[in-house]
């Protein structure tokens, strides 16, 4: 049965809303599956820029059907106000257009003030979250404490939810924090009124996807974040709260494997990360600045949801081969390749050294980066603009020498070489 699942191989931000729209335009329906509005996935379509936090990204497509899955969490805030900024840019989105799962669970302002409070504790072994309550919904979930969206079905069971949900939060503030206590009864109105404006989108997700794959309709599984922030697979702590790899597709949907057909592994051309961890290819001084860009363009290496300059580094064959074993990745997409052109040289991380060991996989996982030498391939590189290239032929040589190089390291196709942020700069291969 069609479905694809698409993920992010790098620590996010690889282009996998640009990626999504491309597959969407063949899709019928587009479903995120993970993580929260601590996502930001841009789409861009002429000189329409659409940027995405929690609703998926196949929704500028009109025909496209949205899902969001039981693996997500909302900030209804958040989602209604995304709800009518789309509406506003003449994307219809309404209850029959968009399903959001009943098993999803909410972020709610105890929870943005509990990530807060714990990142500050944190002083500088903090992770750089994104503040968006990520952390603490997850953690209410594990611990069976949670607020499903199936809650704001039931006014008055909501309403007793909320209660003792605010409650335990303003006791965790005050004595374990030394913060003020969020004042419970106007928060509890305002969590009421979100319920009446969700409601009408609560659904079985899993029963409808379930349906319209068995119907043979195509179905995009839209990853957010990326392995490399996984909560297993990532690099631990410093990760985020869900499973953006593969298998959260399935999980966060409720779906049987026997259902996916693709996996589509998002690659950018370089690598990039947002907030603490290690980062064994990263680079500072004028290489650093090419790969991020000044700020001045919408594609240069800024946060999406909080701004934050992104570090920066050489693309690590070493991890992607990881990613593409932990997610069962069957073919790749190539993004921001036109970022590359004008360096002399480029480097490809092909393994890593330690003692007198290589590896070509690291070999407990992505824990302790720290402690290995990146080794790397130097290509040489292209100087031409490749943003108008349409076709393999129109690469010059060096890009080409770059791509197979990927290619023959990872043994998986490159299908996809985005060369611009807009719908029309790819190069699709058989
Ligand atoms: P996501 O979180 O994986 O969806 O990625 P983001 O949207 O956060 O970041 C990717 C950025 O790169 C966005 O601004 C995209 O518009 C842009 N982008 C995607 N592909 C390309 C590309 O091939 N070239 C350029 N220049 N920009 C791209
Ligand atoms: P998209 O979907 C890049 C990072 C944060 C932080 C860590 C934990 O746009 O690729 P969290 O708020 O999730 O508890 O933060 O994860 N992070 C992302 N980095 N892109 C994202 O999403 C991210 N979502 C979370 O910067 O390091
Ligand atoms: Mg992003």
């Amino acid at each position: 049965m069609p479905l694809d699942i698409i993920v992010g191989t790098q620590w996010g931000d690889e282009g996998k809303g640009r990626i999504v729209d491309l597959l969407a335009a063949e899709a019928d329906a587009v479903a995120r599956y993970s993580g929260g509005d601590n996502a930001g996935h841009t789409v861009t379509v002429g000189d329409q820029i659409f940027k995405l936090h929690l609703i998926p990204s196949g929704v500028v497509h009109p025909h496209a059907q949205a899902f969001i899955g039981n693996g997500v969490v909302i900030n209804p805030a958040t989602l209604l106000s995304e709800i009518e900024q789309i509406q506003q840019a003449g994307i219809e989105v309404h209850p029959q257009r968009l399903f959001i799962s009943y098993a999803a669970h909410l972020i709610t302002a105890g929870h943005l003030a509990l990530d807060r409070a714990q990142e500050a504790a944190r002083g500088k072994a903090k992770i750089g979250t994104t503040l968006r309550g990520i952390g603490p919904a997850y953690t209410d979930k594990v611990a069976r404490r949670g607020l499903r969206l199936e809650l704001m079905r039931d006014e008055k069971r909501f309403v007793a939810a909320l209660r003792e949900h605010f409650e335990t939060v303003n006791q965790l503030l005050q004595r374990l924090y030394q913060e003020e206590a969020l004042d419970v009864e106007p928060l509890i109105t305002e969590y009421v009124g979100y319920a009446q404006a969700i409601k009408p989108y609560i659904a079985d997700v899993s029963a409808l996807i379930a349906e319209a794959l068995a119907g043979g309709k195509r179905v995009l599984a839209e990853g957010a974040q990326g392995t490399l922030l996984d909560l297993d697979h990532g690099t631990y702590p410093f990760v985020t709260s869900s499973y953006p790899t593969a298998p959260g597709a399935l999980l966060g949907l409720g779906l049987g494997a026997a259902c996916v057909d693709r996996v589509i592994g998002v690659t950018k051309a370089f690598q990039t990360r947002v907030g603490a961890g290690p980062f064994p290819t990263e680079v500072f001084d004028q290489t650093a600045n090419h790969l991020r860009g000044s700020g001045a363009n919408p594609w240069d290496e800024f946060g999406t949801t909080t701004g934050r300059p992104r570090r920066v580094g050489w693309l690590d064959l070493v991890l992607l081969r990881y990613a593409i074993r932990v997610n069962g990745i069957s073919e790749l997409a190539l993004t921001k390749l036109d970022i590359l052109s004008g360096f002399n040289e480029i480097k490809l991380c092909v393994a890593y050294q330690a003692d007198d060991h290589s590896y070509q996989i690291p070999p407990f996982g992505p824990t302790e980066l720290d402690s290995f030498k990146p080794v790397y391939q130097v290509l040489a590189g292209w100087k031409e603009e490749i943003r108008s290239c349409r076709r393999w032929e129109d690469l010059p040589l060096n890009a080409r020498q770059y791509i197979r190089t990927i290619e023959e390291a990872c043994q998986v196709p490159i299908k996809r070489i985005s060369v611009g942020p807009e719908r029309k700069d790819v190069i699709v291969l058989a």
